[in-house]
């Protein structure tokens, strides 16, 4: 008998192999995913400081994000490890200032070492064994003053969503995350707030921005029926989605890091 071959790449991570046209019909093709799109169309001006630096877009996937970006003058490094993802962000990217990269977030301090002024890693770290390491190794990539765009997965929020769904046993049990096996889209670690803190303050990073991507969309017990009703929904995210406490249940959770020019001072004798 042959043995079933593992999704998971060497590290124990889920690269998307064999995963793209779930990933873009449950993602992107509905009204979540135009939400995500739309609330990162208004946040990220707010929250970082756009002057066209060049980007790094680490797990680029299908390049919504590298899309926008070099739609706004950034030249953008697009580094994915799946072959597929690459393959299908490439099509809609062909005329904009992208390059790309296939490589593994952990290969990237030989093959794209920067230092970079600007990365974003967006809905990555919870497909990864192991998201603190991986948090080390983008710090290391950025410049001083250099901005990191982070979105995680939120793990609080996945517990929220397992009990208004019912599963009050698995939420019980905190078995919350996926195992990455077969055609799951339910990620291998979802991060918490106080983690994505920690681990920031370990590598020397800045919290300068934080916001809750679908505050109140996933819990809803009748979706938006109609045109205004979206636009509606549309404004109560972007209202709230930076206001305490309703960021801390946002589906994803982005931030902006900074590293900061100098190091902080050591306390003198
Ligand atoms: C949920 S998708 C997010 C894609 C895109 N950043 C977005 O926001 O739509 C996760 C992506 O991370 C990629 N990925 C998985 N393991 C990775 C690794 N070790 N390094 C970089 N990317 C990885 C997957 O192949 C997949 O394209």
């Amino acid at each position: 008998m042959t043995e079933p071959v593992s999704p998971l790449s060497p590290a124990g991570d889920r690269h998307f192999d064999g995963l793209a046209d779930k990933f873009a019909a449950s993602l992107y093709g509905g009204a979540r995913g135009e939400l995500r799109l739309a609330l990162l169309d208004r946040l990220l001006p707010e929250m970082l400081d756009l002057q066209g630096q060049p980007l790094l877009d680490v797990g680029g996937g299908l390049g919504q994000l590298a899309g926008w970006f070099a739609g706004r003058g950034h030249a953008v490094t697009l580094a994915e490890p799946s072959a597929e993802m690459l393959a299908r962000a490439r099509e809609p990217l062909q005329e904009q200032n992208v390059r790309f990269l296939q490589a593994p977030l952990q290969d990237l301090p030989e093959q794209a070492p920067g230092p970079w002024p600007l990365i974003a890693c967006h809905a990555v770290l919870e497909w990864l064994a192991d998201p603190r390491v991986a948090l080390a190794l983008l710090a290391g990539l950025l410049a001083p003053g250099g901005q990191l765009s982070l979105m995680v997965f939120n793990r609080d929020a996945l517990r929220l969503s397992n009990v208004v769904k019912g599963n009050l046993e698995k939420a019980l049990a905190d078995r919350l995350e996926g195992k990455g096996l077969r055609k799951r889209l339910t990620p291998i670690s979802p991060l918490t707030h106080g983690q994505v803190e920690a681990w920031s303050a370990e590598n020397g990073l800045v919290i300068r921005e934080v916001a809750g991507i679908r505050v109140f969309s996933d819990y809803l017990r009748r979706p938006p029926e109609s045109q205004a009703e979206r636009e509606r929904l549309l404004a109560l995210e972007h209202r709230y989605c930076r206001v305490d406490p309703h960021w801390r249940l946002g589906r994803y959770l982005l931030y902006t890091l900074e590293r900061p020019t100098h190091p902080p001072q050591e306390a003198s004798e």
